[in-house]
């Protein structure tokens, strides 16, 4: 071979290794090489285009589309969260929706007006303006923390740079979501896995050029910040932000009351396939912007707003196996492994079976043809199974008893239906080692210390390799025996150590949660750090003594019941869990929990409310209350400031209480004055 056909080869085969990494990283999402080696790859082929021209008539890299996004962009704090919305699936489902949003507003059955868009399913950007010129564009990245990928939204070019109009805001924040056309897609689809991976693989590429090749498209949906703020309705600002030149979705529309939303739904469900973009469901909105502010958020979604999703597609497959998974709470799931499959435009190797009840109704067993769907993204579930297919020598399904870890299992008895619970348990915690591996992956998990670049793949790969078994071991791991294995390079290492020294410093809230107390979540973590304040206070719940006391004044938190209270005493009792947390505390650094003292009418004022209120419900009166910078408690004490007593049905007794420890009483018209005032 002479020298020119061997360096041709040698470029062949190079461009060969970059496509099969693509195709890892985009559509099959198992990355063997780390993000240093790609790079490397990469720049070895561009230095022999540059080297010997004459290659590229076998390929460039110009024409290699995708590649793993970078993480190398700056990352800047949203002016406002960029929250998640929560799910319908049936109309049961949107009746809930409106029920509660009434019950907030305490309106009755008043008809509220929605505004209903398309659920494009793309990826989120925000675009910031001020007086009118395009200054930022962040992707979505935690919600709190986004990217800097302006360079790459600006390759868009129906996204305005400038706008110009009358009464502009001095500063407009624009939400919308990015998508490739399905027909546009056809021409990528060898390196993608759907529309939506290439339209996140291309955002994020650190080149706007890469990115450029890939023509993406948006729709505006809503807005983050805006001052001064003019608008009063939805449907107002969209009409307003197409006039200055964006584009917002046609399909949107007004809709009152449940008949109407359902003919909405399958109205847009009917053109869906003739659409040129994905959708996944419908988002309907109050369209009333003043009613979206009194409603506010939960910790991760809007009151406000819900999408609601198309039906699930569906597909046939075969059981192969059924295999037990243990959570990290010890919940014991089956899953079923099934010949793969692809339910819209996703391969499907699992399905859950939900839990031992599951299987017995259903009869489900290996080798039976089922049929299963996926909804948004959970995991498919199995739907029904074709028992006109099975074979005679089939045999029943046994749920086991034991845990994987051999340990027995059992079923809580629930504290209010006195039902015994659908799922099994093993009640091992740390000491399981199935749980404890499941325990690591919650705690470096978004949500808790977020640690990039320690995913669940990676705790796997760490637990199997004896590299990590408690929680501290994660701010302890030698670098130099992860440095050895297949697809970790300097770079990715260097990264790694970064991401964990950063989060050691961590906020109460986070830390509690983190830990993995059962039926602790996001919300009653915040509570329970504003209770304590300071992680050494919170520590105290580990000495049993100290612990009682302390559960006994829980009682008072407001979003705290007798489930949370019964599960931290459960949680400290073990020994184990004891340790961990010590171990923990030691070598982190917990933030105290900043208490946002909001300036307000009640600032450092603890109130507790009884009965009902004519005006506006009891949640709607505990969220205005706490952003006038109280605390609201959920018993009579002497810490209470204010007992604010509604006209319907107030209890007695705690008015009686209050009186007898001089707490100051407020009646509801007295309320409506001090909040009108
Ligand atoms: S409103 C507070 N409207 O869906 C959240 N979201 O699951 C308000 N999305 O992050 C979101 N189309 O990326 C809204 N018409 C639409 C949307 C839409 C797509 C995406 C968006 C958001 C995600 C929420």
């Amino acid at each position: 071979m002479n020298e020119r056909n061997k360096i041709l080869e040698q470029f062949k085969k190079k461009i060969a290794n970059l496509r099969k990494h693509n195709k890892l990283y985009f559509v099959k999402d198992k990355p063997e090489i780390s993000d240093s080696e790609y790079d490397n790859l990469k720049n070895e082929i561009i230095e022999l285009e540059k080297k010997y021209p004459f290659v590229k008539k076998d390929g460039s890299v110009d024409l290699i589309v995708g590649a793993p996004p970078s993480n190398k962009f700056k990352k800047i704090k949203h002016l406002i969260p960029m929250l998640s919305l929560s799910n319908a699936f049936n109309q049961g489902d949107i009746e809930d929706f409106l029920k509660k949003i009434n019950n907030f507003l305490n309106f009755g059955d008043k008809k509220i007006e929605l505004f209903s868009e398309p659920k494009i399913d793309g990826i989120s950007a925000t675009l910031i303006y001020k007086n009118g010129q395009l200054k930022n564009g962040l992707s979505r990245g935690d919600g709190i923390t986004g990217e800097d990928i302006l360079d790459n939204l600006k390759t868009i070019s129906n996204i305005p740079q400038k706008i110009i109009g009358k009464d502009i805001p001095s500063l407009l924040e624009v939400r919308c979501e990015i998508y490739i056309g399905k027909e546009d897609f056809k021409k990528l689809k060898d390196n993608f896995a759907n529309p939506r991976n290439a339209a996140g693989g291309s955002l994020r590429q650190k080149n706007s050029i890469q990115t450029s090749k890939i023509p993406l498209k948006y729709f505006a949906y809503g807005f983050g910040a805006i001052k001064p703020m003019s608008f009063k309705t939805q449907s107002e600002f969209l009409e307003k932000i197409n006039k200055w030149g964006f584009v917002t979705n046609p399909l949107s529309k007004k809709v009152n009351g449940i008949l109407e939303i359902q003919k909405q739904h399958s109205t847009i469900d009917a053109m869906r396939s003739s659409l040129d973009y994905d959708i996944d469901g419908l988002v309907f909105k109050v369209n009333d912007l003043s009613l979206q502010k009194r409603l506010g958020n939960t910790s991760n979604s809007p009151r406000w707003a819900i999408a609601y999703k198309f039906s699930a597609e569906k597909a046939i497959t075969k059981i192969k196996d059924i295999i037990i998974q243990v959570g990290r709470t010890g919940a014991i799931t089956p899953v079923a492994r099934v010949e793969p499959v692809t339910v819209g435009g996703v391969v499907v190797s699992n399905a859950t079976l939900h839990n031992e009840d599951e299987i017995k109704r259903k009869d489900i067993r290996i080798g039976d043809v089922i049929q299963i769907q996926r909804a948004g993204d959970v995991i498919p579930q199995v739907l029904s199974v074709d028992v006109s297919k099975r074979k005679n020598n089939s045999k029943k399904f046994y749920f086991p008893t034991k845990c994987l870890c051999g340990a027995p299992t059992n079923k809580e008895l629930s504290n209010n239906t006195k039902k015994e619970d659908a799922v099994r348990r093993c009640i091992k915690g740390y000491d399981c080692e199935y749980t404890a591996k499941e325990k690591l992956k919650h705690l470096v998990s978004k949500e808790a210390f977020n640690i990039d670049g320690l995913g669940k793949k990676v705790i796997d790969q760490f637990w199997d390799l004896k590299f990590i078994k408690n929680p501290s071991d994660i701010f302890n791991l030698n670098y130099n025996k992860i440095k050895i294995l297949d697809g970790w390079g300097d770079l990715s290492i260097d990264n790694l150590k970064k991401a964990i020294s950063k989060s050691k410093k961590i906020n109460l809230d986070r830390f509690i949660y983190s830990i993995g107390i059962r039926h602790i979540g996001q919300e009653s973590a915040k509570i329970l750090a504003a209770f304590f304040v300071k992680v050494k206070e919170f520590s105290k719940l580990i000495d049993v003594k100290k612990r009682s006391i302390i559960l006994s004044n829980l009682v008072e938190l407001d979003g705290i019941g007798e489930t949370q209270i019964n599960s931290i005493d459960n949680f400290f009792s073990n020994k184990k869990n004891a340790e961990i947390t010590l171990e923990l505390i030691k070598i982190l650094n917990v933030n105290d929990y900043a208490i946002q003292v909001k300036d307000g009418k009640f600032s450092n004022k603890k109130l507790m409310f009884t009965g009902g209120f004519h005006k506006m419900s009891r949640s709607e009166a505990k969220s205005i209350a706490e952003n006038n910078g109280a605390k609201v408690l959920g018993s009579i004490s002497k810490k209470l400031d204010y007992l604010i007593v509604g006209n319907s049905k107030p209890t007695k007794r705690k008015i009686d209480q209050a009186k007898d420890l001089n707490i100051r009483i407020i009646n509801e018209n007295e309320w409506n004055k001090i909040l009108n005032s």
